[in-house]
């Protein structure tokens, strides 16, 4: 049983099980949520059975992300008759979207909870178990009421984080931006995480310094289309380029990125920016959604391909080694072969480093769903997302192999997911073999995993205690996906060493 604000509800082992899908925004909100509940003595379990609490943070973006939750919700149908006390929520944008629609389909669902009422999570899943009664948290439309609501969820959540959910404990993700205003016609967001709204510089400035202080090496700023960022601060305007600027020389950091760019906001002081603040990523995800303008005018993406182009050639131009990558989507409605295959020459001439790619799925709420049929055959945007992956690929692993030869400076992520699986075949192996307990662990390096400035992902073996650390790597073969290299030596007159020192 769980002591103080867990008084009056009923026993429960104060084990939580959440599960995360979505993007970068919800392994955010998740972490914000863990810390929050661990505060009230909860710890976590990867074993739903195991749970007397269950969360599921969700993702309306496509059809399969809300499938996936709605089985596994199906799944836990009857798993209240061994657990009576056990507490079942769906937070984030499905739930924003769903509402009372999630009880419906799922009866044994006890919490709804919206993107902007996370920080109510605590209070909801208390009441939810002493009353025995359902709870939902929803903001009621994007007007002011619920921007405000929204508002005060993020600033005053923000500060209190849990490492334990972070990519690794030197990683995090800052909140620059929430909402969005630009309403793509295909796209559910502007609805499920409501108006945009900037952060005050100040605060971003004092969150990042904290996580430097717990040990994070590298921020990634988020925000939907995080280079509209717009604050004024005492009677001074702060766009991105003048907030990397601010948070630029925050002791302890080395990296610092930014996602997602919206193509017509990628001005020209925020790419000096990138090319003169050595900490900046040189990295740009700036989606084109697709290559033909009649798609992107149906779309309401608020630029040609023409501008698309314009503003690319402005990238190269001004930072010639950035890596940039892009999101397209195949099969928007209206979508021929003729408008296809510009998306096909867009990707030819930009040469992304990689490219996320999607098929149209109709959202219900969004302008799309209710002007035109989703008239591209299931089969056919099947086979236009491999093609597009396939050409994707290939310039993916032709611009790699022109890296070979080349040393890059990476920033040490951890153990690579290769090693970290042959790590756990061969513990499963060894629990049946007698262990000797005077026995040493293989000593010796192990494949790490970190990225190159440009985010490009490089394996190298090496002693998993330089995560977290910059090292030299020389690049000797590639995939479409990934560098594979080595650690520089230093050889000189009267030693050696690598690179870097750890101590
Ligand atoms: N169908 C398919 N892909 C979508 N995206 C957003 N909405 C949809 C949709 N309805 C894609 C866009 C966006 C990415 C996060 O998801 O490419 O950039
Ligand atoms: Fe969706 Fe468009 Fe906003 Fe991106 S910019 S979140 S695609 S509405």
């Amino acid at each position: 049983m769980l002591d103080g604000h867990a008084m009056s509800a009923p026993e429960h082992n104060g084990k939580l099980y959440i599960e995360t899908v979505g993007c970068q925004m919800n392994m955010l909100d998740s972490e914000l949520v863990v810390a929050e509940l661990r505060k009230q003595g909860f710890s976590l379990t990867s074993d739903v059975k195991d749970a007397d609490t269950i969360l599921f943070n969700t993702c309306s973006v496509r059809d399969h992300a809300e499938h996936k939750i709605y089985s596994q919700l199906g799944r836990l149908k009857f798993s209240k008759r061994a657990r009576p006390n056990q507490v079942i929520g769906v937070m984030g944008c499905m739930a924003q979207k769903d509402q009372e629609l999630i009880f419906n389909r799922a009866p044994h669902v006890d919490l709804v909870v919206g993107t902007g009422q996370l920080k109510e999570i605590p209070r909801l899943i208390d009441e939810a178990r002493s009353e025995r009664g359902r709870r939902m948290a929803v903001s009621l439309d994007r007007k002011e009421g619920s921007r405000a609501e929204v508002a005060s969820s993020f600033e005053s959540y923000d500060p209190a984080r849990d490492p334990t959910m972070r990519p690794t404990p030197f990683q995090a993700f800052v909140r620059i931006m929430i909402g969005c205003d630009k309403f793509c016609t295909y796209c559910v967001v502007p609805m499920t995480r409501g108006p945009e709204q900037s952060r005050p510089p100040r605060e971003i400035a004092h969150e990042v310094k904290l996580l430097a202080q717990q040990g994070v090496k590298e921020v990634t700023l988020l925000g939907q289309t995080v280079n509209s960022y717009k604050v004024t601060q005492d009677g001074k305007l702060f766009r991105l380029s003048d907030l990397l600027e601010l948070i630029h020389d925050t002791a302890g950091i080395l990296r610092l990125k930014f996602v997602t760019n919206y193509p017509r906001d990628m001005t020209d002081d925020l790419l000096q920016a990138v090319r003169d603040l050595p900490k900046v990523a040189q990295y740009l995800h700036v989606p084109a959604q697709s290559g033909c303008d009649e798609i992107l005018k149906r779309m309401k993406r608020g630029y040609t391909v023409g501008e698309y182009r314009e503003m690319h050639a402005r990238i190269r131009e001004k930072l010639p080694t950035a890596a940039v990558s892009s999101d397209f989507i195949v099969g928007m409605c209206g979508e021929t072969d003729e408008s296809y295959q510009k998306s096909l020459d867009l990707i030819r001439e930009c040469r992304f480093k990689n490219s996320f790619i999607f098929k149209y799925s109709p959202r219900p709420g969004t302008k799309a769903i209710d002007l035109w049929d989703d008239d591209v055959p299931e089969e056919i945007k099947r086979r236009r997302n491999n093609e597009m992956l396939d050409l994707q690929n290939h310039i993916s692993e032709e611009d790699n192999a022109n890296l070979i030869g080349s040393t890059f400076e990476v920033l040490v992520e951890g153990i690579s997911k290769s090693a970290r699986k042959a790590q756990a075949a061969e513990a499963l192996d060894d629990s049946f073999v007698p262990q000797n307990s005077e026995a040493e662990p293989a000593a010796g390096p192990t494949q790490l995993v970190g990225r190159t400035r440009c985010d490009r992902i490089v394996v190298f073996d090496g002693n998993p205690r330089l995560a977290g650390n910059l090292a030299e790597i020389a690049i000797h073969d590639c995939s479409a996906t990934t560098l594979m290299g080595s650690i520089v030596t230093h050889e000189s007159e009267h030693r050696s060493y690598s690179l870097p020192v750890v101590s």
